[in-house]
């Protein structure tokens, strides 16, 4: 199994590359040959990093290798895990970015290089996820100039999704596990829409079990969408162990199939459903069955408020993907 990690020598990586060495992450036995990948300034540092993976004497990897070249790290990859990009919560070039969308003209020309380099050269069932900002739109390029039908593409929501499930469990008294059908529809943004009136706690209805609506819409919604923001304000940087853990939570869940009467959460290219226009990459709920096939699950019913907030967030996509229709 070959596995590219890249933006390999950022804060993400340092947890997610662990992560994705433990036991029981991909489906095959086979080892795994790491695939590090970062600019050349940054090289220095990705050697030392390296040196704590080999201390580590992982059973799983076979090989630990280094690029400062995106063409030859994706050489015949099975997954790439494109993390390298620059975060918000920073001045760059003197201009203070706040909002991940500051980020796509800075970010999306990683994504067009990468794209390319993928699409030629990678496995053609290869397995792409993007995490780095504005993650969805960036995954929108990175597709395009693949131009690869049989590779997969996919954005990173899971974060968004686990952040929805600690939230409902504190509030429901329950534990994570116990909560089914929880998706997240739209952008890695502000406008991202995590709904609760599919969610089944513990076989009930989880919206109804609330039976607060100002709750769900007042403190719930905000609180998501709004997360990774309180997180740079406190932290004084954009998230990371948790970001790599649903890096791999994500990767896990495409290789191993959905559990029985859940969901788990991605931006995938969009077919139309739900009302989302085809041609962008949205969060769904989706189902995998570990052999490499991934599917939207299309029997959510969406209330009116639903529907309202979906548009909002599939708008937003529409206009970031106008600002990029260069590159795409
Ligand atoms: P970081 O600055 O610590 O690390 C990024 C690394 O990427 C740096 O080491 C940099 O040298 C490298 N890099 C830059 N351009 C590269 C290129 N072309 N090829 C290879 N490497 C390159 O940042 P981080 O905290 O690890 O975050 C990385 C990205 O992930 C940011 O864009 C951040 O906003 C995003 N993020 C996304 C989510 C999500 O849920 N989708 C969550 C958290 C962070
Ligand atoms: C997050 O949601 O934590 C990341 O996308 C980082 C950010 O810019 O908020």
């Amino acid at each position: 199994m070959k596995i590219v990690v890249t933006g390999a020598a950022g804060q993400i990586a340092y947890s997610l590359v662990p992560f994705l060495c433990e036991r029981g992450i991909f489906k095959s036995e086979e080892k795994i040959d790491l695939h590090l990948v970062e600019i050349p300034a940054a090289m220095e540092r990705l050697d030392g990093f390296v040196k704590e993976l080999e201390d580590s004497a992982y059973s799983t990897v076979n090989s630990i290798n280094t690029h400062d070249n995106i063409d030859a790290a994706v050489e015949n990859a099975d997954w790439c895990l494109l993390v390298g990009s620059i975060p918000r919560g920073i001045v760059f070039q003197g201009k203070e970015i706040k909002e991940r969308s500051d980020l796509l003209q800075i970010n999306g020309g990683i994504f067009t290089e990468q794209g390319k380099a993928i699409g030629s050269k990678a496995k053609d069932n290869c397995k792409v996820l993007v995490v780095g900002n504005p993650a969805n739109t960036n995954a929108l390029i990175g597709y395009h100039n693949a131009n690869n039908a049989n590779q997969s593409w996919m954005a990173m929501t899971m974060l968004d999704a686990l952040r929805a499930k600690a939230q409902l469990s504190m509030k429901l008294d329950c534990h994570v596990d116990d909560i089914y059908r929880l998706a997240v529809f739209g952008n890695h943004s502000p406008t991202m829409f995590p709904d609760l009136e599919n969610t089944i706690v513990n076989g009930q209805n989880a919206y109804e079990q609330i039976n607060d609506h100002s709750w769900v819409e007042d403190k719930f919604l905000p609180k998501i969408q709004k997360r990774g923001a309180e997180i740079i304000e406190a932290r004084g940087a954009s998230s990371a162990s948790s970001a790599a853990r649903a890096a791999c939570d994500t990767v896990k869940a495409v290789e191993h199939p959905t559990r029985s009467g859940d969901v788990f959460n991605a931006a995938i290219m969009s077919d139309g459903s739900y009302d989302i226009p085809a041609g962008i990459f949205s969060g769904f709920p989706l189902l995998s069955d570990g052999n490499g096939k991934i599917e939207i699950v299309r029997d959510f019913s969406l209330s009116e408020f639903a529907k309202s907030k979906i548009a909002i967030t599939a708008n937003e996509l529409l206009e970031e993907k106008d600002l990029v229709k260069d590159l795409i």
